[in-house]
């Protein structure tokens, strides 16, 4: 979604603009533009596409300032032109603006009534042309920003520039996040922790309601009811903003082959190596008596993988639900279950709501995070993050796998509260799950021979992924994955559906991935491997030794992954189905980590 980067400074700000926005490119974006004070002038730049094109006429009309607010939009309201791109002016200010202003209608008629020109189909330009308005009435700009942010409603960060009030920056927050950063003798105000690395590791983040009014030496925050209030200022560890891609072509492929290690930091904090036990603080499972995880896209997918194993391991009722259908409905929610929000950016606008919705009706809460400052994470009751490090590929994979990790501890440690397994057996569970790290590595060792079945499988129209068990939810990440990043239409079905619709998709032409570790779904994966090939169906078959062995004869191709528990086998398969969405993105010629139409981190309904 939209990222926001203010710098009030005492360098050149254009580049260190175009910098930071580099570092929120992860977020998924279509247009992008910057603004700033040029001699008491407001001055911007703004250009559809990427932020090359930005860069191009930055560099044709160079901005010559040290104070000044960029952008990078993913589109809502309007098409993704220079017209729309942020920041929007009017008058006096310019705005960059992250969310929705829901009665931007409403407050566009007004101000066009009141003789106010629009120049963008955007519901932010209100904000500029309000801000504006309360500045000519003599308003001093703190009390006209006040009123300004009085008169919206909806889910906002702004970033603001106001002429001739050189040197002061203001921002609010009213849902999506926003950050102050402290340097020396320059203050900046960014979406997040990333897009301030360069320039500070000083860092305070506002709550919900907050604004903020910047200069080169201090920031004044506000709460929602106009009380000065202080924010704690963290140190952020350097390990949070590195971007690098190392030696890899692609943040998704890095981040593909970080796995082993994201994971294996995930579990040694869910895990006592010693004592052999599952460590989830801040719940006794003993007592629940559901649990209700919601959440979106990949992460839902994780939280699917969840369900199978915590409901079959602790006996313990699971609901997974998409948070965005989930909010909507009327659930019936009981105090006695525990709520789960599983995201990677703590950020998804549904997942959040969905969230709250479980802590209105008095559930108690918990956040499988991957960024613990995010709004999810300090709402809720407990954390438990996941230690995979920032994930930039918009197409999620190592905060897939280390969300599944901390499920699988969340599996043993119920079972163990609710008496389900014994000690021997505790240990035994953690140990397979220690253990799985090497084997997910292993898997990723396929690679060479899943870029070749790339090749093939990007000459696909369709493509099916299927599975039984938890690989039933893995055929959905996989179909997910590869229509992500390479655009070719696939779905993920379980296996047992075959026969209820997708087998009249089956020719030659459409490959079938079926995912079969040999384990107790083994036979009846096999046989819908017959029932495909039977009909024409081209089969790659992805399994482990004994599947191979056990597998009926014709499948195009069989991948092998390794042996691995079921209580880990989703880890472990995991690695296959990313590499080969991966690529066949990268034949096809895709934008891998930013693919069209993406955002990492959906901060809108
Ligand atoms: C977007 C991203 C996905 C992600 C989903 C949920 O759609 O592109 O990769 O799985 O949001 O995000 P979250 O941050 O809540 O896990």
């Amino acid at each position: 979604m939209c990222g926001i980067i203010g710098i009030v400074g005492t360098k050149p700000v254009a580049e260190r603009l175009i910098e930071s926005l580099k570092r929120l490119e992860y977020r998924g974006y279509d247009s992008a533009g910057i603004a700033a004070q040029v001699n008491g002038v407001l001055e911007r730049r703004r250009a559809p596409g990427k932020l090359r094109e930005l860069e191009a006429v930055l560099a044709a009309h160079p901005l010559n300032a040290t104070t000044g607010i960029g952008h990078t939009r993913w589109a809502t309201h309007g098409a993704p032109t220079e017209a729309n791109a942020h920041p929007h002016i009017a008058g006096r200010v310019a705005v960059v603006h992250n969310g929705i202003i829901e009665n931007f209608a409403e407050l566009k008629a007004e101000l066009q009534a009141a003789g106010r020109v629009f120049e963008s189909q955007t519901d932010t330009e209100v904000v500029a042309h309000l801000l504006d308005q309360a500045l000519s009435t003599g308003l001093e700009p703190l009390e006209a920003f006040e009123a300004t942010l009085k008169r919206l409603s909806g889910a906002f960060a702004l970033c603001v520039l106001i002429s001739g009030e050189d040197d002061v920056i203001l921002a609010a927050r009213n849902g999506p996040p926003l950050a102050v950063g402290y340097g020396q003798g320059e203050m900046f105000i960014g979406s997040d922790g990333l897009a301030l690395g360069p320039f500070t590791n000083r860092v305070s983040y506002l709550e919900d309601g907050d604004h903020v009014i910047a200069t080169h030496d201090r920031a004044r925050i506000f709460n929602a009811s106009g009380t000065e209030v202080v924010r704690e200022i963290k140190t952020v560890p350097a390990s949070a903003v590195l971007m690098e891609k190392g030696n890899y072509r692609h943040f998704m492929e890095k981040e593909i082959h970080d796995q082993p290690e994201g994971c294996q930091r995930t579990i040694a904090a869910y895990v006592d190596t010693l004592t052999g036990r599952a460590t989830i603080a801040g719940v006794d499972f003993s007592t629940l008596e559901r649990i209700q995880i919601v959440a979106c896209g990949t992460s839902y997918i994780a939280g699917m993988i969840g369900r199978y194993l915590i409901e079959q391991l602790a006996d313990l009722p699971v609901d997974v639900e998409i948070a965005s259908e989930f909010r909507y409905r009327q659930p019936a929610l009981r105090p006695g279950a525990l709520a789960i929000a599983m995201s990677q950016s703590g950020e998804t606008a549904d997942t959040l709501a969905a969230f709250r919705h479980c802590a209105a009706a008095g559930m108690k809460t918990a956040a499988i995070v991957n960024a613990t400052e995010s709004t999810i994470a300090r709402e809720a009751d407990v954390v438990w993050p996941i230690h995979c490090g920032p994930e930039i590929g918009v197409a999620s994979t190592k905060a897939f796998t280390a969300q599944v990790s901390v499920m699988i501890a969340i599996a043993i440690a119920a079972a163990r509260d609710r008496n389900r397994i014994d000690a021997a057996e505790e240990q035994r569970l953690v140990r397979v799950l220690i253990e799985a790290p090497r084997l997910i590595a292993e898997a990723i060792n396929l690679e060479g021979s899943i870029k070749d079945i790339a090749v093939e499988i990007a000459k696909a129209r369709d493509v099916l992924f299927l599975g039984r068990g938890p690989m039933s939810a893995l055929a959905l990440e996989g179909a997910l994955k590869l229509k992500e990043i390479s655009y070719i239409h696939a779905e993920g079905y379980a296996a047992g559906e075959l026969k209820h619709g997708p087998i009249a998709l089956v020719d030659e032409a459409t490959p079938i991935i079926i995912l079969a570790p040999y384990d107790s779904w083994f036979e009846k994966s096999a046989s819908n491997m017959s029932e495909v090939m039977a009909r024409g169906g081209q089969v790659v078959f992805i399994t482990d030794p004994d599947g191979a062995k056990h597998a009926p004869a014709g499948a195009r191709v069989v991948v092998t992954a390794p042996a691995s528990d079921p209580l880990v086998s989703a880890l472990v398969m995991s690695a296959p189905i990313q590499l080969l969405a991966y690529h066949v993105a990268v034949v096809k010629g895709a934008d891998v980590d930013q693919p069209r139409n993406l955002a990492k981190s959906v901060t809108v309904e």
